[in-house]
C-alpha cells in the first residue's frame, strides 16, 4: 500500500466511525508559547481537554468555525529535534506525519483500544503475532492501568504480548511546561512502536502536580512513516523508513549524485531537506534564535553531510521538486520552490564563508594549544567558535579529532547554557519565558545520551563476562533519563548478581577506557567479531565501536552501533541499575542510569 493510500485509509476509517476530519495545523503552534513547534497531533486540541474551550461553541483556530464534534481525526505534520542525533537509523526523523484520532468527551479507553485494534488487524490485516502492546504499570502516585489490560485481553491479546511500563515509558505529556497528560498504551508491530494511545486524565501544572481533568479524553498518535515501514516491509528487519515511498524517490536523487554512498549521511540529508523545506514554506528564515536557529542548524547539517558524501549543490533542485510533488496535495502550503531553494542556497553560502574564516581561526587556536601540550579544547573556546562562526558541536568535534584533539563537551554545554539564559532573559517578555528551553535541554540531553549509549555497551560486556556469550542483546532503548537493555536470559538475576554487574561496569568507567569507532562493511564487522542486534536493520556500511584499555590493549566491547558515544568511559561518571524484570519467558530487561 502506498503512503497516499495508507493515510487515506486511516482518515476514512475514523470518519466512518463518526470522527470529523480536521486539517493538519501549522508546524508553528498558533497559541502555545511553551513550545517552538508542533510536536504532536493533540496540540491544536489542547483547550478542549481542559474545557478552556468548548468544541461546540468556540471557534477552532484553523477552521474559523467551531469543531462541532467531540471526536476528530487528523494527519498532522510534526517537527521534533529531540532525536536529531538518531536520525538516519531505522525510524527516527525530524519531520514526520502523525495520524491520530482524538476524543474530548466522546469515548475513552475501551472504544479507543477497540478502534485501534480493528484498524490494525482488520483493515491493515497485520497478523496478531507481530503485535505487542504496553500499558501503564502504576507507581507510587498513580494506579496500574487495569482497564486497558482488561480491554486488550478481551480482544484476545495474550499476557505474553502485554508489557507493563512505568511513568517514563507509559505516561505521556504534557507538551511544554504544563497541560493535559495521562497514562498511555502503545502498540508495537515487529517490535517497533507505531501507535501511542494516550488517555488524558490529568492537567499537569508547571510545579509538576497533577490535577484530575474534569473530562477524560483520548489522544492517539501513530507515525505514518513507521506504519508504512511495517506495512510495506512486513518482518523485514533490514528495511528502514528511508526505503518506503515517503523517502525512496528522494534517496534515489541523492544516491545518483553522491560520489560516496554513505547511506546514513544521505538519510540525514533527506530528512533535514524535508524539515527545512516545510519550515521555509511556513515563513521561517534562518537566524540565531528560536525557530530560525533550528532551521539554521538543520540547513548547516545538510551542507556538512553533503560535503561528507561529496554532493554538489545541484541535487537541491530535483530534491525540492520531489518533496513538493510528494506533499503538495496533502499540505498545499508547500509549493514555493524558488523561495525554498533561495533560502537554502543563501544559508549554504553564509555557512561556507563562515567555515573559511572559522577554520583559519581554528588552526591558529589549535596550533597554540598544541604548543602548550593541551589536547582538550576547553568549553569557552569551543563555544566561541560555535557562536562566532556557527560551527555545530559535531563539526567542532570532527575538526578537533583531525588534530588529535577533543572538545570539552560539558564545558561547551555550560557555556551554551549561560549564553542562552542571558538571551532568554532578554526575550522573556516576548516569548513568555520558554523560548530556548528545548535547545538548552537538547545539548545537555545529547551528552547524557552519549553516556548512556556507552554504558549500554559496558552493560552488555558485563553480562557476557558473568554469564557467557549466550547472553545476546534483544533490544535497547535510550532516553535522557535512562537506558533500557533487553537480553536473552532465562531467569531472574539475583540482587547479588546485579550488584556485581553494576560494580564491574563502574570499574570499567574508573579505568578510563578509550572508546573509538571505525567504519566497515557489515560482513567485515561480523568477521571482526563485532556484536550486532540480530533483529536490527543495518545498512551495508556500519560503524564498529570498540571499548579498549589503552594500557593493556584489552578490548572489552566491540559492537556494531551508530552511536553516539563518549570518547572515554570516564566521561560516564557512574552507573546505576534501577530495575531488572522479565520481558518474556527468555528475555530479561535492565533499566539503568548514569550519574
Ligand atoms: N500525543 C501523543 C504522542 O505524541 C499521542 O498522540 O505520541
Amino acid at each position: 500500500m502506498s503512503s497516499e493510500d495508507l493515510r487515506q485509509l486511516f482518515l476514512t476509517f475514523f470518519i466512518n466511525k463518526g470522527h470529523r476530519l480536521v486539517p493538519s495545523s501549522s508546524l508553528i503552534p498558533a497559541d502555545d508559547p511553551s513550545v517552538l513547534f508542533t510536536v504532536a497531533g493533540m496540540q491544536q486540541f489542547k483547550p478542549y481537554y481542559t474545557r478552556a474551550k468548548d468544541p461546540f461553541r468556540d471557534i477552532h483556530l484553523s477552521l474559523g468555525e467551531p469543531l462541532q464534534a467531540s471526536n476528530v481525526v487528523t494527519c498532522q505534520k510534526c517537527l521534533r529535534t529531540t532525536d536529531i542525533e538518531a536520525v538516519g537509523d531505522e525510524s527516527h526523523l525530524t519531520f514526520f506525519e502523525m495520524l491520530g484520532n482524538f476524543s474530548f468527551g466522546g469515548y475513552f479507553k475501551e472504544e479507543a483500544i477497540a478502534l485501534s485494534w480493528e484498524f490494525i488487524t482488520n483493515y491493515l490485516k497485520i497478523p496478531t503475532e507481530r503485535i505487542t502492546v504496553s500499558i501503564f504499570g502504576g507507581d507510587k502516585e498513580l494506579p496500574y492501568d487495569e482497564e486497558s489490560y482488561t480491554y486488550w485481553k478481551r480482544l484476545g491479546v495474550s499476557d505474553e504480548q502485554i508489557i507493563s511500563g512505568n511513568r517514563e515509558t507509559n505516561f505521556w505529556g504534557p507538551v511544554g511546561e504544563e497541560g493535559p497528560c495521562g497514562p498511555n498504551t502503545e502498540i508495537y508491530v515487529d517490535h517497533l512502536e507505531v501507535w501511542n494511545l494516550v488517555f488524558n486524565s490529568f492537567y499537569r501544572h508547571s510545579d509538576k502536580t497533577l490535577e484530575p481533568l474534569p473530562l477524560k479524553g483520548v489522544d492517539t498518535g501513530m507515525g505514518l512513516e513507521r506504519l508504512l515501514l511495517v506495512t510495506q516491509f512486513p518482518n523485514q528487519s533490514n528495511k528502514t523508513v528511508f526505503e518506503t515511498d515517503l523517502f525512496s524517490g528522494l534517496m534515489a536523487i541523492l544516491q545518483a549524485d553522491s560520489q560516496i554512498n554513505e547511506v546514513r549521511n544521505l538519510r540525514i540529508i533527506a530528512d533535514h531537506l524535508k524539515s527545512s523545506a516545510f519550515l521555509i514554506s511556513e515563513g521561517i528564515k534562518p537566524s540565531n534564535i528560536e525557530r530560525g536557529y533550528i532551521l539554521r542548524r538543520l540547513i548547516r547539517r545538510i551542507l556538512r553531510y553533503s560535503e561528507l558524501v561529496n554532493l554538489q549543490d545541484n541535487y537541491l533542485e530535483p530534491a525540492i521538486d520531489w518533496i513538493i510533488q510528494k506533499y503538495h496535495s496533502i499540505y498545499p502550503e508547500i509549493d514555493n520552490k524558488s523561495l525554498i531553494l533561495e533560502v537554502l542556497s543563501d544559508e549554504f553560502s553564509k555557512f561556507r564563508q563562515a567555515l573559511k574564516k572559522g577554520l583559519k581561526e581554528w588552526h591558529k587556536i589549535a596550533g597554540e594549544l598544541k604548543q602548550k601540550n593541551i589536547l582538550v579544547v576547553n568549553g569557552a573556546i569551543a563555544f566561541e567558535l560555535y557562536s562566532s562562526f556557527g560551527f555545530p558541536l559535531e563539526f567542532l568535534k570532527e575538526i578537533a579529532e583531525e588534530e588529535g584533539m577533543s572538545i570539552d563537551e560539558e564545558g561547551f554545554a555550560e557555556a551554551l547554557k549561560k549564553h542562552q539564559e542571558i538571551s532568554r532573559n532578554s526575550q522573556e517578555k516576548k516569548f513568555g519565558g520558554h523560548g530556548l528551553k528545548g535547545e538548552i535541554q537538547n545539548t545537555e540531553e545529547n551528552i547524557k545520551i552519549k553516556r548512556l549509549h556507552t554504558a549500554t555497551h559496558l552493560l552488555q560486556a558485563a553480562l557476557r563476562e558473568f554469564f557467557g556469550s549466550t547472553v545476546a542483546q534483544q533490544g535497547s532503548d535510550i532516553n535522557p533519563d535512562r537506558l533500557r537493555f533487553d537480553f536473552s536470559f532465562d531467569r531472574k538475576l539475583t540482587p547479588d548478581e546485579l550488584k556485581k554487574i553494576e560494580a564491574w561496569v563502574n570499574q570499567r568507567i574508573n579505568d578510563g577506557l578509550v572508546v573509538s569507532f571505525y567504519e566497515t562493511s557489515l560482513n567485515q564487522a561480523l568477521q571482526d567479531g563485532a556484536l550486532g542486534l540480530f533483529s536490527q536493520r543495518y545498512s551495508d556500511q556500519v560503524r564498529v565501536y570498540e571499548i579498549k584499555d589503552p594500557k593493556t590493549g584489552r578490548v572489552y566491547s566491540k559492537e556494531i552501533c551508530a552511536g553516539p558515544h563518549v570518547s572515554n568511559t570516564s566521561e560516564i561518571g557512574s552507573f546505576k541499575i534501577l530495575k531488572e524484570e522479565a520481558v518474556s519467558r527468555n528475555t530479561r530487561r535492565i533499566r539503568a542510569t548514569v550519574g
